[in-house]
């Protein structure tokens, strides 16, 4: 294991110190201006694998925008930027346009760790989530957000693009009038910045490579419902590529990786819709689709493989633990050692228990009861889409007409 440079940080929202380093993070604190003064840093938005993001003043727009500095190590003809040119500038009118993230600006900066892509978009608030408070069986609200997401796929499809990474973290609510706002007014809202003092573990002086300090993320959950609105944003293009394009991987957490990525088979844009059928379901559950004891893919194919039985060989030969859970016909193994045996919970049953509070689902008696009438629409859209056969999930089309969909509209800011 590589020595630590810096003291672990005593946040655990904050990045680690140890990121800003050759080819890592650029060093950013509170007051920094970037892009020749236009862009003054005021707060945290947040942290990404690869990229921090910024909450700044651009003092030429006179309005407040999100900048994602990207790390050292992203090459410099950035596919995220490409795509969301072609996001920006695109003649094509979809409805789903105004769902999707928009580039305002981009320009590197030329840094002690490398050079960064700086990706200007406008300020976003909290990730996607059920509405706090809403009756635990109310599908209303998880149908109005997953339209909105469903149209911003299809938008980025007929462009030729998949987002590769369409998850909670990666849809936000939209914010309304926030450019009115002083600056006083935003630091009251999301509170002034919570700052750690990077030290080094050799007790020799920082050096330029690690800011002063590190900042955590200021209250966007507060920032939202001093301007709450019920429109979605599709972010973070950092995962996306073209339609045909020849993949090795596709960097999306396991709870909402299609079975083609986590198994290993041919990965295509289709990962999209098996990743909105789990975005769909975790607004409506309160939890994910997939379960996953711990963070891991093969926990994930477990799961996959409870819920829809054993897959195709071509997905199944690849998964080298499969003898350790299940039976050649997929059915599961009893538990062995510290192993539990993996407990079949089909995709309908998953269904069925929406209708329970959290606490009574379960897994079912095997009978196949039928679903309740308000259930079965999202039954069968559901089914459509999350298929092992990627090329036999739904068309964006027929997701976006599909009855569970009527009479969900789209909100107005
Ligand atoms: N425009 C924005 N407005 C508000 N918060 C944002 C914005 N863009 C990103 N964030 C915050 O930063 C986090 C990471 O940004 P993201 O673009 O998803 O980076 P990564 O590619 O590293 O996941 C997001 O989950 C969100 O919390
Ligand atoms: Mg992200």
């Amino acid at each position: 294991m590589s020595q630590r440079t810096y003291a672990p940080s005593t946040s655990t929202f904050a990045e680690d110190p140890d990121r800003y380093r050759k080819d890592g993070l650029h060093p950013l604190v509170i007051g920094d201006i970037i892009n020749n003064g236009r862009y003054r840093i005021m707060h945290k938005l947040g942290s990404g694998s690869f990229a921090t993001i910024w909450l700044c003043r651009d003092t030429s727009e006179h309005r407040y925008v999100s900048v994602k500095v990207l790390s050292g190590e992203s090459s410099l003809d950035c596919k995220e930027i490409q795509i969301l040119e072609a996001i920006t500038t695109t003649t094509v009118a979809h409805k789903g346009r105004e769902f999707v993230v928009q580039l305002l600006d981009h320009f590197v900066i030329d840094g002690p760790n490398g050079k960064h892509w700086c990706l200007v978009t406008k300020v976003a608030g909290s990730r996607l989530e059920r509405k706090p408070g809403l009756p635990y069986n109310s599908l209303e609200w998880p149908r109005v957000a997953s339209l909105q997401v469903a149209e911003a796929l299809a938008f980025l499809h007929t462009l030729g693009i998949a987002h590769g990474d369409c998850y909670t973290s990666n849809v936000l609510f939209q914010l309304q009038y926030f450019d009115e706002w002083s600056e006083e007014e935003v630091y009251a809202c999301m509170g002034q910045p919570n700052k750690h003092p990077v030290r080094r573990l050799d007790g020799q002086p920082r050096g330029g490579n690690a800011p002063e300090y590190t900042v955590d993320p200021g209250d966007v959950v507060a920032l939202e419902q001093r301007l709450p609105t019920d429109k979605i944003i599709l972010i973070d293009l950092g995962a996306a590529f073209y339609h045909g394009e020849d993949l090795d991987h596709i960097w999306t957490p396991a709870p909402h990786s299609a079975p083609e990525i986590v198994f290993g088979g041919d990965l295509t844009y289709q990962v999209d819709k098996w990743a909105f059928g789990c975005l769909l379901y975790e607004l409506c559950a309160d939890h994910t689709l997939v379960k996953l004891l711990f963070g891991w893919n093969n926990d994930a194919m477990k799961d996959q493989v409870a819920m829809l039985g054993k897959p195709p060989s071509a997905l199944w030969k690849n998964w080298e633990a499969r003898d350790k859970y299940f039976h050649p016909d997929g059915t599961p193994k009893e538990a062995q050692g510290r192993r539990l045996k993996v407990k079949p919970l089909p995709l309908k049953q998953r269904v069925m228990n929406l209708d329970k509070p959290l606490s009574e689902r379960d897994y079912g008696t095997g009978d196949e009861a039928p679903l309740p009438p308000h259930l079965q629409d999202l039954y069968d859209l559901l089914e459509g889409i999350i298929t092992y056969d990627a090329k036999a999930r739904l068309s964006f089309d027929e997701i976006l007409s599909h009855p569970f969909f009527s009479g969900a509209r789209t909100p107005k800011i």
